[in-house]
């Protein structure tokens, strides 16, 4: 069984997208079987992972809308053993469509059952609202990262990311957790930012990642050449602590691993 995580935070240009597409990279580079869902009507993490607005025709609008099998939405990138569900605008849709659904909060969560065995991640990039897609993907998710932004309001609106997280939890799924607190865009040369991490920290001390993700201009140039940071310059520092992040994320995971290769070994013991 894969393990679900989204990377939500309702505030726009936190890096949640760019925390999606190198984390996911970085976890494919390690031979685990990775998918990426772009849950985001901007289609940001699609372009950044190579796949132009033309070339998405089956995308997760199908899938939650018109009932798309989850396979034929899948699209392979340049990365080995990373594979994506593009969006595009029309996403944007249905965000209202879904209202008319019985199933509104879980259809994403259905449709995932029939390929979460194909993979060891699955990790879906959400949109900057707390509306039905994001509630889709933490109903769907074992647990949810949370990227924040060293930024003097970085906290601000936190605790109605964490109060829709609890409701999910009490009603759609019980077993939601978060993952893991990252910190984003740090510059250390600003007092303010370093402040901010103390801050974090002390507030949420273990939930928050050892990795802080440095403020990089290769991380921002990349989406711009259809490639993850990873590939576009692996030297940079913002690579380097993606990859550091998704040793965390993998370490933190390991009796995930164990669970699967528990299965595997059952399923080859016969
Ligand atoms: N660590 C970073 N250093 C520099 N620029 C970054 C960093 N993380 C993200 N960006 C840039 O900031 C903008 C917002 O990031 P993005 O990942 O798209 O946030 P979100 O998905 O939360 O809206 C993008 O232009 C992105 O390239
Ligand atoms: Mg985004």
């Amino acid at each position: 069984m894969g393990k679900i995580i989204c990377i939500a935070n309702q505030k726009g240009g936190v890096g949640k997208t760019t925390t999606a597409i190198n984390l996911a990279t970085a976890i494919a580079a390690v031979d685990k079987r990775t998918l990426l869902i772009d849950l985001d009507p901007q289609g940001n993490a699609s372009t950044g992972l190579g796949v132009e607005s033309t070339e998405r025709d089956k995308t997760i609008y199908e899938v939650l809308i018109s009932g798309l099998n989850t396979k034929d939405a899948i699209v392979r990138t340049n990365i080995p053993k990373l594979e994506i569900i593009t969006s595009t605008i029309d996403l944007a849709a249905a965000e209202v469509e879904l209202y008319e659904f019985n199933s509104k909060e879980t259809i994403l969560k259905s449709n995932l059952s029939s390929i979460i065995k194909d993979y060891d991640f699955i990790i879906i990039d959400c949109p900057p609202s707390l509306g039905l897609l994001t509630i889709n993907a933490l109903t769907a998710a074992h647990s949810v990262i949370i990227p924040l932004q060293c930024e003097f309001f970085a906290l601000e609106g936190l605790a109605y990311l964490t109060n829709t997280i609890n409701l999910i939890k009490k009603s759609l799924n019980p077993t939601l957790h978060v993952e893991g607190i990252l910190l984003t865009m740090m510059d250390r040369r600003n007092n303010l930012s370093v402040l901010v991490e103390k801050d974090v920290r002390n507030t949420f001390k273990n939930l928050v990642y050892q990795t802080v993700i440095p403020r990089n201009i290769k991380l921002s140039e990349a989406p711009s050449h259809g490639k993850p940071a990873l590939i576009y310059d692996i030297r940079c520092v913002g690579s380097a602590a993606y990859i550091m992040l998704a040793k965390e994320v993998l370490n933190n995971n390991k009796t995930n691993d164990n669970e699967i290769k528990d299965e595997q070994r059952k399923k080859s013991a016969g």
